[in-house]
């Protein structure tokens, strides 16, 4: 009896995890030196059970790869065209014409424009607050005038720094003071357009930037001290957060205004607190609490979220922090960094990697043995390998901090040389390098293999194609 009731209810949680998240999004950035194909991402897309995804700009590729795909899409608009947008009415027009109207038609299921991203950032010190609301009109516009404003909404994702609470509890939320009117009007105008507030809500970066953070609070097991707000009790962050939003929304007027969570997501690498099985316990956490379709004490319901992020990107900017470059639940060759069950699709078997990655050589570059650590051209190297690919797995408590010196070296050298398409003379460093097919990973490290790139994979003709395919035409002509 107790197997059967065991049964029954291990069902009736399989079934609320396929029923109630109708469609987790995923976020796909592309500031990588060595992007997947667009098609293998979309098709990796659907064989995880993705519904949604959320782009940073329109690129054509990624575009036409989403084209008859049936995906939900957000093009963005990227902050540096926020000013051209706000001050001609004829560029907004432009570029809803050509990146929205003309993938309309070609089959992509716009859905959302972003209108930049995290654009009032308190660390862009303002750069962005006097464009953001026009380019966010001229757009509308724009899609009014192009019949697309039904079925394609504008929305800004916004940082949760955009609101705050100076209590912290939820009820004492409203928008930052500096910002307080423009926010308002934005969200009028969100309101009165029947579009939706996009809020990408970090609890990784509250532990990353305030070390008495509770560690417990970021996470969804229920462990933290809770914060008791009136009759309402909060044990993770990610609830408290977006129920501060509501708070200021419903403070101002729109308490009904529809919220997306544009990111969410933890990093795998590059700090003490980046690592897989945080990632996985926060990712698998939120998973889980949004599939149960409760919502949060405010705003009950279904929550509308896109993970961030899915696949790594070695070329972000590392300003914020060395963790921006590990964002992925995917590494940067599609491969999954640790089980999630998205409770979709056919994802309840864990996450699918990308098929069909095509790598370069199985060969590294390494620290050539017989070079004394104390070789005084070695700190000029390294530092030219690192500022040009990607040194943030070294470091404490990083993937690759348990490396002695010499690993550590190798680890640049390699990096700089995957980097540069294994290219010979990106493994010489003065001649202090040398390429090597034995693979130096060790435990969480890893030296990867670089992919090869979608242009000259889909161009580059195996050798012994080539010579068939030479001979084959060699055969037509002769014929002829
Ligand atoms: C799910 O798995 C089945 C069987 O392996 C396959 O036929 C189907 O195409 C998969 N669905 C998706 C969305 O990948
Ligand atoms: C369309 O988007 C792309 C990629 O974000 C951008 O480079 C291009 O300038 C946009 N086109 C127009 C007409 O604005
Ligand atoms: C913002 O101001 C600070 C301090 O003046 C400066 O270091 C930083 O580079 C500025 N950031 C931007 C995006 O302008
Ligand atoms: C390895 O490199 C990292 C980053 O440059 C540095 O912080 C660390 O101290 C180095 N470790 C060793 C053993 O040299």
């Amino acid at each position: 009896m107790e197997k059967v009731k065991a049964m029954i209810l291990l069902l009736s949680c399989i079934s609320l995890l396929s029923v109630r998240v109708n469609g987790i999004g995923a976020n796909w950035g592309t500031q990588t030196s060595h992007p997947l194909p667009p098609d293998t991402v979309v098709q990796m897309l659907k064989e995880n059970g993705f519904s949604k995804v959320k782009l940073f700009d329109a690129e054509d590729g990624t575009m036409n790869a989403l084209k008859k795909s049936g995906f939900e899409v957000m093009v963005g608009l990227p902050n540096d065209m926020l000013r051209t947008l706000a001050t001609s009415v004829k560029a907004a027009e432009n570029w809803v014409s050509k990146n929205v109207s003309a993938y309309v038609n070609d089959g992509v299921n716009i859905r959302y424009v972003a209108v930049g991203n995290e654009p009032f950032l308190e660390t862009y010190n303002g750069s962005f607050l006097q464009t953001t609301f026009p380019a966010l009109q001229n757009v509308q516009g724009a899609l009014i005038k192009a019949g697309l404003s039904n079925q394609v909404k504008v929305t800004i994702p916004l940082n949760a720094d955009v609101y705050q609470s100076s209590t912290g509890k939820p009820s004492d939320g409203d928008f930052r003071t500096d910002i307080h009117d423009l926010m308002v009007a934005i969200v009028k105008f969100l309101s009165d357009n029947s579009a939706a507030f996009t809020v990408n809500i970090y609890p990784f970066i509250s532990l990353y930037s305030d070390s008495n953070f509770p560690v417990e609070y970021a996470f969804f097991d229920g462990n933290a001290s809770p914060v008791v707000d009136g009759s309402n009790t909060y044990t993770n962050m990610f609830d408290a957060n977006l129920d501060t939003l509501i708070w200021a929304l419903k403070k101002n007027g729109y308490g009904n205004l529809p919220v997306i969570v544009g990111e969410i997501g933890w990093p795998t690498d590059g700090d003490m607190n980046a690592n897989t099985q945080y990632a996985q316990r926060f990712n698998q956490g939120f998973m889980t609490h949004i599939s149960t379709g409760r919502g949060t004490p405010m705003r009950p319901g279904p929550i509308d979220a896109y993970l961030f992020s899915l696949i790594d990107e070695d070329e972000k900017s590392i300003q914020p922090g060395n963790f921006e470059r590990h964002w992925g639940i995917f590494t940067y060759d599609g491969l999954p960094k640790y089980q999630l069950n998205l409770g979709i699709g056919n994802s309840s078997r864990g996450l699918v990697k990308a098929r069909g990655v095509q790598y370069l050589d199985k060969k590294w570059c390494v620290l050539r043995p017989n070079i004394a650590l104390s070789d005084s051209r070695l700190a000029d190297t390294i530092s030219y390998a690192c500022s040009n690919a990607d040194c943030t797995s070294l470091g404490y408590k990083t993937s690759c901090g348990n490396l002695d010196t010499r690993g550590n070296i190798s680890y640049a050298f390699d990096n700089y040389f995957q980097k540069n398409d294994q290219d010979d003379v990106a493994c010489d460093f003065s001649g202090l390098a040398t390429t090597t097919n034995m693979d130096p990973s060790t435990g969480t490290c890893r030296f990867g293999i670089m992919i090869v790139v979608d242009d000259a994979s889909s161009f580059k003709l195996p050798q012994f194609g080539l010579l068939v395919f030479i001979f084959v035409l060699h055969l037509l002509l002769t014929a002829l």
